[in-house]
């Protein structure tokens, strides 16, 4: 089984560049779908969900071209002829479920398989198929699999617009009722609608296709359905989360490191939480931060998770870390997921002072992590880990590595080339 060894206490310099973001080219990889010609997305992430994606693309019959080397992945939906996102991918990668919202709105069907829960949390999607259903859909569940259709006996039957109020501002529920109301007839009013960047720049991908969005990064989208959409040439945006795992990798150990694609904008509470902590960071631009060795000892702090603007739930297992070592007591509460402090025991195996009391980690600042066999839960605490390793003294193992590929393009890549001693085994 593969594993990252760590050998910690190296300081980091140098320049990193944030690659595309998973949480977006995902999700722009699925609107594709909704076009009748050819999408290029550019600046895509050489990551496992990614290449997940691209199966669930192909076995619904898409035409799915991938030049890595230049980071472009080009789909043509030309020769789509199946609705049916198979089990065996859905439960690789939740987000498989995004491709409902295209189909729904194209084809008036979708059947996929309920993803399980993972890790952090149940993961319904009952505020998706609400939105459907409220677009004039129906329907039934059977042996793990959602049949859902336009509830319509007449053939070519489409969604309707219609005012959808989300109970929960969920990312994934935004998005696949943005794309449902894409080609369906009339208005669709997303209330209480997810505000993240990434579903700015998944409406902005839309309307490149021909869609009229307004408003996303509110938290009232307005839909206008369109009777078709084109294909587009798009650049997906900056990781902020990837980003934001740097920063806090340098402000754990770093000397002077640069963050290329920084967008810092999109982590502005995130960038406010450091600057509260002591963290010596600064805006070089609009995309470039750089971090700078600590010019005094950090403080504690407390944090709330909470969907953006708030501090992004998952940059909570990366700032903990960071929290463990700083004097003091700090508090850390998670808001959006109800199962995500798993990794807390972990990091209690290297030293750290993290007591869970419902959904508050109470943190008493230690000296120094020291270096154990640890595992990844799931895709954040495992790059958590990560950053564990190369804070603690002596040598850190970090297994299950597979959840931390699923999110990070080239991660022991970009740490080595920062002065960190990390490398993969098998
Ligand atoms: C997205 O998941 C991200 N994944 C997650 O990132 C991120 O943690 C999450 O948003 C919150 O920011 C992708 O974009 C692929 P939600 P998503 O719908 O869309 C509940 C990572 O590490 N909920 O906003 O699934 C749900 O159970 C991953 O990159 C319902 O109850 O998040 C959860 O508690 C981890 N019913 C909360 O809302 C629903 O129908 C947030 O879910 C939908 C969600």
């Amino acid at each position: 089984m593969e594993k990252f060894i760590i050998n910690g206490g190296k300081t980091l310099s140098g320049k990193v560049k944030i690659s595309g973001a998973k949480n977006s080219a995902l999700k722009l990889m699925a609107a594709s779908i909704l076009a009748d010609s050819k999408t290029i997305l550019r600046n895509v992430p050489e990551i496992e969900d990614v290449n997940i994606m691209i199966e669930v693309l192909r076995t619904l019959g898409a035409v799915v071209d991938v030049d890595v080397e230049n980071k472009v992945v080009e789909i043509d939906p030309g020769s789509i002829s199946s609705y049916e996102a198979p089990y065996e991918l859905v439960r690789k990668m939740r987000a498989s479920i995004l491709v409902a919202g295209p189909l729904l709105s194209k084809f008036g069907k979708v059947k996929v398989a309920i993803p399980g829960g993972c890790n952090i949390g149940s993961r319904q999607i009952d505020l998706h198929l609400k939105g459907f259903e409220d677009m004039g859909a129906k329907y039934s569940i059977e042996h793990g699999y959602i049949n859902c259709q336009v509830d319509s006996n007449e053939a070519g039957a489409k969604l309707f617009g219609t005012m959808v109020n989300l109970d929960f501002p969920s990312r994934g529920a935004t998005e696949n009722i943005m794309m449902a109301g894409c080609l369906a007839d009339g208005q669709t009013v997303i209330n209480n609608a997810a505000r993240e960047p990434e579903i700015v720049d998944l409406a902005n991908f839309l309307n490149s296709m021909g869609a009229d969005i307004q408003g996303a990064g509110a938290d009232c989208i307005i839909v206008n359905g369109v009777k078709s959409l084109d294909g587009t040439d798009y650049e997906v945006m900056p990781d902020s989360i990837e980003a934001g795992t740097f920063i806090t990798a340098a402000g754990l150990c770093g000397d002077r490191v640069e963050i290329e694609n920084a967008r810092w904008k999109n982590l502005e509470i995130f960038y406010s939480k450091l600057k509260e902590i002591g963290v010596n960071i600064s805006i070089v631009d609009e995309n470039n931060i750089s971090v700078d060795a600590p010019r005094e000892v950090y403080r504690p702090t407390n944090i709330s998770t909470l969907p953006y603007p708030g501090f992004p739930t998952d940059l909570q297992p990366i700032i903990t870390v960071l929290l463990s070592v700083v004097p003091g007591v700090s508090i850390v509460t998670e808001n959006v997921f109800e199962n995500r402090f798993m990794y807390v025991d972990e990091l209690n195996r290297m030293g750290a002072d993290v007591k869970i009391d419902g959904h508050h980690a109470v943190i008493k600042g230690v000296e120094k992590l020291s270096g154990a066999p640890v595992r990844s839960f799931d895709l954040r605490a495992g790059a958590a880990m990560v950053l564990a390793g190369l804070a603690a003294e002596g040598s850190t193992e970090v297994s299950d590595i597979h959840h931390i590929q699923r999110g990070y393009e080239d991660f022991v890549k970009k740490l080595r080339n920062l002065g960190a001693d990390i490398r993969k085994v098998s």
